[in-house]
């Protein structure tokens, strides 16, 4: 099955303990504008995409560290990109396990549904397909659901590519109407989170 390439370069996430900075510096450089924000997530852009940049902040996340930790605790998180639809996101999925490349992390983030991979050298990345038709409703949804879960409910994308073979439409799949359990972390990121 031939590997698909996504259709763009979406978001990048940073870890910081310069949060509020962080989020200013970002605003000011890139003309970018706050999609969503609360102490410990905030999600920018500065175009029509729901996010160009997001920040975690890991004085929230881990008020335990800091000086002693390790130096990767802040820095780029994750480089997301787009795929064209939820077949071609999934069917790629399949296609990268042929080649014994699987997912970490496979979360229904509500705006996104997301599989994570890491590169030889451990570099995180999410390859997402949009659920909602607009960045507009993208921000509805973050205003509405985020409070609730900021995360997302995590999916099965081999069971979600049998139900789409099976006929159930894409549009069914993509609209979160479950919201619980909130997922853990996983990646990188949850090395650094004390509770996990
Ligand atoms: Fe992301």
């Amino acid at each position: 099955m031939p590997i698909t390439s996504p259709t763009k370069v979406a978001h990048v996430v940073y870890r910081t303990r310069r949060f509020d900075e962080m989020v200013r510096w970002y605003g000011t450089v890139f003309n970018a504008r706050v999609q969503y924000s609360n102490p410990a997530l905030a999600f920018l852009t500065f175009d029509d995409e729901h996010h160009r940049f997001a920040f975690a902040n890991m004085a929230v996340f881990q008020p335990d560290g800091g000086a002693g930790e390790k130096q990767n605790s802040i820095g780029a998180d994750h480089v997301g990109y787009t795929y064209p639809s939820l077949r071609a996101l999934l069917e790629n999925y399949e296609a990268l396990r042929e080649q014994g490349i699987r997912p970490y992390w496979c979360i229904h983030h509500g705006i996104t549904a997301s599989l994570y991979y890491a590169d030889p050298d451990g570099n995180q990345m999410e390859f997402q397909v949009d659920c909602l038709e607009s960045s507009h409703d993208a921000s509805d949804f973050m205003a509405a659901m985020f409070a609730q879960n900021p995360l997302g409910v995590e999916f099965d994308p081999a069971d979600w590519l049998a139900r789409l073979r099976s006929g159930t439409p894409e549009t069914e799949l993509l609209d979160r109407q479950k919201h619980e359990p909130i997922s853990l972390i996983r990646g990188v990121f949850a090395q650094f989170i004390s509770a996990q």
